[in-house]
């Protein structure tokens, strides 16, 4: 149930014309449509809707000045929010290629659409008599500016992440220029618990997510001031929501109850500002931590994705195109390191905490299974590991021996890179990427970074691994992610829902 604004192509017509049949006396042929998209100075932007095609905006840019040539939603897909999604998706691709001012003509009978242009910053100027040829209407002709929303360049983004843990909120101008990252972790209220409990999750975002997007605002703010930046506010005002271009949100995979706060938030601030809903995929946004921290991190890459919920290989071809190759079968790597730390009673999260104790370990000690390691393909395997470490722990106790915790920490370690190293090497070699980066949680591990150093660079390769703080869950690496989508017209609609299981194939 999630519509996506996106650029109309001529594939669509055919389902544009049909919408346009039923809903205008003087409708728009397919042919119309044809030759209107491929003039010049045209936008279209399409909305989908389970699949389907329900809706389109036209504009037209002249110099500075834009002129909406059509919207509509078909009848069945209204009420939902997609023309208001769909008009500001429009009017920021207009303001993209330089217009300043949009004016329209309305029948003034047509009431919700007049209230809609009104909500967009569009107000009456004058009657142009008989303009519809076929009733002799009079049309009402409307005109606004096109940057009460600010005309930045490049766009200012303020993107909210609440997929697990970690409330964030930060404001990005163009591709990498952080102006605020905040981020409040839970981590203390779940690690008696030893691991994170949705319910926990969704009330402590509940309670975090209005300071820290005031946060965010307030530190963008700010950091424009300390720029000496002419958009700066006056005196010590956060930013205001008139220079945002866009709200970007993490919308899957994740905690369901998680999810929905940050959606929820989100849906709320762009339905207030009209600025349009960005939606992002929280996988991406592990891979985008590489583009905004590294500059020659770009398609075509692959990326090893390891997390607390997610293991997985996946090639990027080029900008906004996934496919991934191989995942894990059961445990994620992340989730690995967290129950073995909870077997040996070292707390949560295990992660951070095992690979400082296998630091001063010897990886040889324990021959651990290597799981998946001449399977042929790029499936993953962790919980066999996982069961071997615990037998291994019961063995030496019945024997009486003491464990060895940092040999034991180092072995179990190794185990899991050794893999991750050998598939994501042969992920690099069979995709001929030029560029391979490393993003999640597990990212963190400094054993696991430099095997893949050491391993994938000797093939002429680049390897990125992002900065410590952007390996675990932000907000940054959402903007970064959003930027793209932004970019390309791409919205989601007020009405999108969470969707936990999202794949990253499908975004
Ligand atoms: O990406 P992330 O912050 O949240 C999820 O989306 O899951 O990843 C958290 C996971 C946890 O399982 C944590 O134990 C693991 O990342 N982690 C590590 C390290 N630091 C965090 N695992 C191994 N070595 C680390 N140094
Ligand atoms: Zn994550």
């Amino acid at each position: 149930m999630k519509p996506l604004i996106r650029a109309m192509t001529v594939a669509d017509l055919p389902a544009a014309a049909a919408i346009e049949a039923i809903t205008f006396d003087a409708p728009w042929s397919e042919q119309l449509f044809a030759e209107d998209l491929a003039a010049r100075g045209r936008h279209w932007v399409g909305a989908e809707r389970d699949g389907e095609f329900v809706g389109y905006a036209g504009g037209w840019v002249l110099d500075d000045e834009a002129h909406l040539l059509n919207i509509a939603v078909r009848e069945d897909a209204r009420g939902h929010g997609i023309g208001r999604t769909l008009l500001s998706t429009l009017m920021g691709r207009l303001r993209e290629s330089g217009a300043t001012r949009m004016t329209l003509e309305v029948r003034p009978a047509n009431a919700p659409a007049v209230a809609l242009y009104e909500s967009a910053g569009m107000r009456a100027v004058g009657v142009r008599p008989g303009y519809y040829a076929e009733t002799g209407e009079d049309a009402l002709v409307m005109w606004g500016e096109l940057s009460p929303l600010s005309a930045n360049n490049p766009p200012i983004i303020l993107a909210i992440e609440t997929s697990c843990d970690e409330t964030a909120a930060a404001v990005m101008r163009g591709k990498r220029e952080l102006l605020a990252d905040v981020v409040a972790s839970q981590i203390d209220f779940h690690a008696r618990f030893g691991g994170v409990v949705p319910e926990i999750a969704s009330r402590k975002h509940t309670e975090a997510i209005v300071d820290v997007v005031a946060q965010a605002m307030q530190e963008a703010g700010d950091s424009l001031r300390a720029l000496g930046d002419e958009h700066a506010p006056a005196g010590s005002e956060p930013l205001s929501f008139s220079a945002v271009d866009a709200i970007a949100v993490t919308y899957g995979p994740g905690l369901v109850g998680a999810l929905v706060v940050g959606l929820a938030y989100a849906k709320g601030l762009a339905m207030a500002t009209g600025l349009p809903l960005v939606g992002v995929n929280h996988l991406e946004g592990h891979i985008f931590a590489n583009v905004l921290a590294d500059e020659q991190v770009r398609p075509p890459l692959v990326a090893l994705l390891v997390s607390g919920g997610h293991t997985s290989l996946v090639h990027m071809p080029e900008w906004g195109v996934y496919k991934t190759m191989g995942e894990t079968l059961d445990d994620a790597a992340g989730e690995a390191f967290d129950k073995v730390a909870k077997v040996l009673g070292l707390g949560y999260p295990g992660g951070p905490i095992l690979s400082r104790l296998a630091a001063d370990g010897d990886p040889a000690a324990i021959d651990f299974p290597r799981a998946m390691m001449r399977s042929g393909d790029y499936q993953f395997s962790l919980s066999g590991l996982k069961t071997a470490v615990i037998n291994h722990i019961r063995h030496e106790q019945q024997a009486g021996r003491e464990i060895d915790v940092p040999d034991l920490a180092a072995s179990f370690q190794a185990a899991v890179i050794d893999v991750q190293v050998a598939k994501a090497a042969r992920a690099v070699t069979e995709t001929g990427a030029r560029v391979f980066c490393l993003g999640g949680g597990v990212a963190a591990n400094p054993a696991l970074r430099e095997a893949l150093r050491a391993a994938i660079e000797p093939l002429g390769v680049h390897v990125s691994v992002p900065p410590l703080n952007l390996c675990t869950d932000n907000a940054a690496m959402i903007a970064a992610a959003a930027y793209h989508r932004y970019r390309n017209g791409e919205a989601l609609g007020l009405e999108a829902d969470a969707v936990p299981g999202l794949r990253l194939d499908t975004v």
